[in-house]
């Protein structure tokens, strides 16, 4: 069964990039190599993200002089990019320009990822529209022993505890690695 996942790394204050949208202080956090995402990405079938978070990665790697980084980081899977914008992709990559509601796009998303799961990279708004899309099974949150006054938010949606159930939560290095269920509150 696919499940959706929103799974990313975030400050303790909430926010999963800096006003810049830098990730450098999220870099500078030791990791263990052994830590839960390689197994995470393992079990993701397809990917999702928001323009600004597929920007940052097109910049960051360089895509457009060597677009196979996409693949040493996300392999042959496919990848849904919402933006209302027409912005670079490079040829050969399976990556998919969508705008619009969750709901109408989540068929193709879903079954593009096979029997694998759908991970929600990011930002925390898309993660937002998934769960009121009513979309969002899963939530799995590094926290890094970091603070920020402001950046971009983890997930700026009222989601309270009726709906999120602590799946498991253990160490990794000097992260906490945290395991929420999305349960929908019955009517
Ligand atoms: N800490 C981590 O592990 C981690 C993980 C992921 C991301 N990040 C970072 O966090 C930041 C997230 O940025 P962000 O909050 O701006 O979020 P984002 O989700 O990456 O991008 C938001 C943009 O996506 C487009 N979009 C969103 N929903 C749409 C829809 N339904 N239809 C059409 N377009 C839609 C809109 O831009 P346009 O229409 O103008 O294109 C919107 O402004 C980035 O800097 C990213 O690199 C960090």
């Amino acid at each position: 069964m696919t499940n959706v996942i929103y799974n990313t790394a975030t400050t303790l204050s909430g926010f999963i990039a800096d006003d810049d949208n830098s990730l450098d202080w999220l870099f500078v956090v030791e990791q263990p190599e052994d830590n839960s995402f390689g197994p995470f990405l393992e079990g993701v079938g397809a990917l999702v993200m928001g323009s600004t978070t597929y920007e940052w990665v097109y910049t960051h790697e360089g895509l457009d002089e060597h677009p196979e980084k996409w693949r040493d980081s996300y392999a042959e899977r496919p990848a849904f990019v919402f933006t209302t914008r027409e912005l670079p992709v490079p040829d050969g990559l399976d990556i998919r320009l969508v705008q619009g509601a969750v709901s109408d796009h989540f068929g193709e998303i879903a079954e593009a990822a096979g029997d694998g799961d759908v991970w929600v990279v990011g930002g925390g708004d898309l993660a937002g529209q998934f769960y009121e899309a009513g979309q969002l099974d899963e939530i799995r949150l590094s926290i890094a022993p970091v603070t920020l006054e402001s950046g971009a938010p983890v997930l700026p949606r009222r989601i309270e505890a009726d709906a999120l159930h602590l799946k498991s939560a253990h160490v990794e290095g000097q992260f906490v690695h945290a395991h929420y269920e999305v349960r929908y509150p019955r009517p």
